[in-house]
């Protein structure tokens, strides 16, 4: 990692937490919430996924949407229009995982470039990042609606080359989703996985450069190697 001149964050399930809507679902379906939690955000992915081998693109809210309405029809829970707002709306408020704020702060300090790339709008990057106040760690936030196709599309990392100007290896990715940090790696990006839930990183032939347990480990990391 001894190239690194930038660090590229994905933004859902890494910076900040997707099952912090458990809340928001349980007070609408008392008990299910994680439950609801969980195949919302799958359906939300593999969504993504289809559209882009469909060659359609929908904004990342539509994604989120649909996969709600799927959730609830699967689930065979009742699903109106303002209950679907309310939950869909959660979305735009994440909360950080508990380290980001002190590890974006000891990261700024060492003096990189901090961006987001990620699957979401700019409108969802934006209101996500602006709601937990972390807006002025970040020097780009960068969205898929710049390609209009998801990752783990090339297009969408070479994004992040074109608009920071550096060469893919001059770049640390960092994700949680072994799906993202597998293909991060393959389009040339040194990456970090974060793997909070001890998780068995996917067999799509590639391997990432550094796993770490949570982002607290990441300023001890770009330190050493850096
Ligand atoms: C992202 O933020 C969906 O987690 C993925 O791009």
């Amino acid at each position: 990692m001894t190239d690194t001149k930038a660090i590229v964050f994905d933004l859902y399930g890494t910076l900040y937490d997707v099952h912090s809507v458990v809340q928001q679902c349980d007070a609408a379906y008392p008990g299910r919430g994680i439950e609801i939690s969980a195949l919302w955000r799958q359906k939300q992915l593999e969504y993504t996924w289809l559209r882009s081998l469909m060659g359609q693109y929908i904004p990342f809210e539509q994604a989120t949407h649909d996969a709600l309405a799927y959730t609830c029809r699967q689930l065979r829970l009742d699903l109106d229009a303002a209950t679907s707002a309310t939950l869909c709306d959660a979305y735009l408020k994440l909360s950080p995982y508990p380290e980001v704020p002190a590890a974006l702060q000891q990261l700024k300090a060492m003096g990189l470039p901090l961006a987001i790339l990620s699957n979401g709008s700019a409108f969802s990057i934006d209101s996500v990042v602006r709601h937990s106040g972390l807006q002025d760690y970040f020097s780009h936030l960068l969205s898929v609606d710049r390609v209009k196709v998801f990752k783990p599309d090339p297009r969408v990392y070479t994004t992040a080359c074109q608009v920071l100007e550096l060469a893919a290896h001059e770049i640390l990715f960092i994700s949680s989703n072994a799906w993202d940090a597998a293909g991060a790696s393959h389009f040339g990006f040194q990456v970090c996985w974060v793997n909070r839930q001890h998780n068995t990183f996917d067999e799509l032939g590639v391997k990432p450069s550094a796993v770490i347990g949570s982002l607290d480990e990441l300023p001890a990391l770009v330190g050493a190697v850096g």
